[in-house]
């Protein structure tokens, strides 16, 4: 029997995902069930060909629509995969990393100096000696602080560092929470104050930093956009430190956007919803998404937002620090279930080989389709909490997610699992899982699951 047309057509269309006559969820050309009986479960399984399709038509696009220069550096810290990174590498796209560990990994994965662009709040002396001594093309200057201990250890290596100023806008993308809103001045410490007056303090501070050379501005505004047009809204807030730099003798070459924008079927949790799901357990079921995030319309909010601010003048080169869209959507998790608790009269368990306290962390505040791989065409009937293997009871996937009837030993997979996922990743007494590209009914493994000698390599006793 052929599976359910509808159900089909989505999982065609919304992740490119088919199934077996028997209902059994395929990907890459690779059954499912089958990879997680060859590799174990918990599995991480990567659609080799939507990835590279993903970072390539992200590329196109922006490079298409937008009339100046443009580079755009994936964000490693979204998913910091060395077999992953390498295929967006090949796509094209440079690297952003925010620690020496990204920073060696970068360099290890053949970036040159000047295609690496270094962020974060946690720039130690090491991680800037390493950024001079190997030519790094920007750092990004997250406070007063920092900029003073660049151009100190700059000074004492007789090296200079071209900068570009995080500015942070005071700007919450619609929809987001703020604490997690990365552009928000009272949830989130990163970059320069632009309301406090600390963007031109820095300005400032550079006219007399012989070795520090102001190469533009940059901002990050939030993870998981739903509306591309935020972009544009951001960006106009950026007209007068614009004019005042330039009225102080400064010239922006560069503008660096981060990253940010979301993906079609997966987003964060508004603030309603994560109060409601963490006091209530009321799961927002399906959790609408912005099935038309289209990269056009982002390059098109982008464009509009930078010819706004310079008219005439000469724009600046662009730099796009995507992550999540670029991973996310090209990802998914494959959990067994182990055993199924139905505690009469209350509620059902499915007690799966990962939660929050191993591999899902992202589920506690973002919703994702949660599928069952055995058989795509057993309907919806029932809402279940699927915990995780954790000694615990804060450890689930979802409380309440509406799920078909489900067994012991069977398959379900977490979709868009590829953004932020293996980033936080921890084992809390269990292997960390192996990690599997697919591509025409090939699967390669890009990381093998961790052994028990893995887990106490580190340790004496
Ligand atoms: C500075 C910076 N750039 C880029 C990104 C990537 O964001 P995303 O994965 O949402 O595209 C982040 C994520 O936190 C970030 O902090």
């Amino acid at each position: 029997m052929l599976p359910d047309k509808m159900i089909l057509n989505e999982l065609i269309k919304r992740w490119g995902l088919d199934a077996s006559n028997g209902g059994e969820l395929i990907i890459g050309g690779c059954n499912s069930l089958d990879l997680g009986n060859i590799y174990g479960t918990p599995l991480h399984i990567v659609n080799e060909e939507r990835l590279r399709a993903t970072a390539e038509s992200f590329l196109k696009t922006i490079k298409l629509k937008y009339p100046g220069a443009v580079s755009v550096h994936y964000a490693f810290k979204c998913n910091p995969v060395p077999g992953i990174i390498k295929i967006i590498k090949e796509q094209g796209l440079k690297a952003e990393v925010m620690s020496e560990y990204e920073l060696m990994l970068a360099l290890k994965l053949g970036y040159r100096g000047n295609d690496i662009i270094v962020n974060g709040p946690f720039k130690t002396d090491r991680l800037i000696t390493a950024c001079l001594e190997n030519n790094i093309r920007f750092i990004n200057v997250d406070s007063l602080f920092e900029l003073e201990k660049i151009d100190c250890i700059c000074n004492n290596l007789t090296r200079n560092a071209e900068v570009l100023l995080r500015i942070n806008p005071d700007f919450v993308p619609s929809g987001m929470n703020k604490g997690s809103a990365a552009g928000s001045r009272s949830g989130s410490p990163f970059g320069l104050d632009l309301i406090g007056g600390e963007v031109m303090a820095a300005l400032e501070k550079i006219k007399g930093m012989k070795r520090i050379r102001f190469r533009g501005f940059h901002f990050h505004i939030g993870s998981g956009i739903q509306n591309p047009d935020d972009y544009r809204k951001a960006l106009s807030g950026l007209k007068k430190i614009l004019n005042d730099a330039g009225n102080a003798g400064f010239k922006v070459d560069v503008l660096d956007i981060g990253g940010g924008l979301g993906v079609p079927n997966s987003r964060e949790m508004t603030t309603l919803e994560l109060l409601l799901y963490q006091a209530f357990d009321f799961l927002n079921s399906g959790g609408r998404t912005n099935r038309k995030i289209f990269f056009s319309h982002f390059a098109d909010s982008v464009t509009k937002g930078i010819l706004s601010l310079f008219g005439n003048q000469k724009i600046p080169e662009l730099i796009l620090e995507p992550g999540r869209c670029i991973t996310g959507p090209n990802q998914m998790l494959l959990l067994k279930i182990h055993q199924v608790k139905d505690r009469k009269g209350l509620k059902k368990w499915l007690v799966a080989d990962a939660g929050i306290g191993t591999l899902t962390m992202p589920t506690y505040y973002e919703h994702h389709e949660v599928i069952l791989c055995n058989d795509i065409r057993r309907k919806a009937a029932e809402k279940v909490t699927i915990t995780g293997p954790g000694c615990f009871s804060a450890d689930v996937v979802y409380r309440n997610k509406v799920m078909p009837n489900i067994a012991a030993g069977e398959m379900i997979a977490i979709l868009d699992s590829g953004a932020y996922f293996t980033s936080w990743e921890s084992s809390f007494g269990f292997p960390r899982p192996a990690i599997v590209s697919v591509v025409d009914g090939r699967h390669n493994l890009l990381r093998e699951r961790e052994s028990f000698d893995h887990m106490i390599s580190l340790d004496t006793f």
